[in-house]
């Protein structure tokens, strides 16, 4: 039966979420990754995401400085890497070397891809909106790349735990 809850039970009643991580490079041309469960498609044609970054991470710094990101589903067998990415900040550090997270040159934006990941979207800002304390960072898709090899990525489960999937390991309920 339903019952009124609070917003923080209601996130985690509602999970899992993709867990994602944005990649950016700062000042310097150093990458930085963050670990995010607030991203969202937001456009089919063109392809758009949005990403909700807090002002106080070295991301949005990072986010300010170059405009672009790259949204990158990390798989299975990075789930250390990732986790580290999203609960460690990179300002003063080599956040992704610690991570074990190798990169790639991307193929338009500034910061590179997750060698390994799912899948890469190459991602540049068009528009940016505050949202209570967050800010909503909204992007063209420039690039994507993909490893079918790799079909098991990463959900958040509330902020504690994180857990990998395949499509085919989902209960199948409706089909077109
Ligand atoms: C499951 C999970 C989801 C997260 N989602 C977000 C998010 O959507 N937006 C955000 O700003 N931070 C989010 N964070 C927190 C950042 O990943 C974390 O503060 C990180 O250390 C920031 O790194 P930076 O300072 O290098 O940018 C999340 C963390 C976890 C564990």
């Amino acid at each position: 039966m339903l019952k009124e809850i609070f917003w923080g039970e209601a996130i985690k009643l509602a999970s899992p979420y993709p867990y994602v991580l944005a990649v950016t490079v700062d000042r310097e041309g150093k990458p930085n990754a963050i670990g995010l469960g607030w991203w969202t498609y937001v456009s089919w044609e063109p392809p758009m995401i949005a990403i909700a970054v807090g002002p106080k991470r070295y991301s949005y710094e990072c986010l300010e400085h170059c405009g672009e990101f790259v949204l990158a589903y990390p798989a299975e067998d990075q789930w250390k890497g990732a986790w580290h990415c999203g609960t460690v900040s990179g300002r003063g550090r080599n956040k992704l070397a610690e991570a074990g997270l190798k990169t790639v040159p991307a193929k338009v934006v500034k910061p590179p891809l997750i060698e390994g990941a799912t899948v890469c979207y190459e991602c540049r800002v068009v528009e940016r909106m505050r949202t209570g304390d967050h800010e909503l960072f909204i992007a063209d898709v420039v690039a994507i790349h993909g490893d079918p090899g790799k079909p098991k990525h990463l959900y958040s489960i509330g902020y504690e735990k994180l857990a990998a999937l395949s499509h085919d390991e989902l209960r199948t309920l409706a089909r077109r």
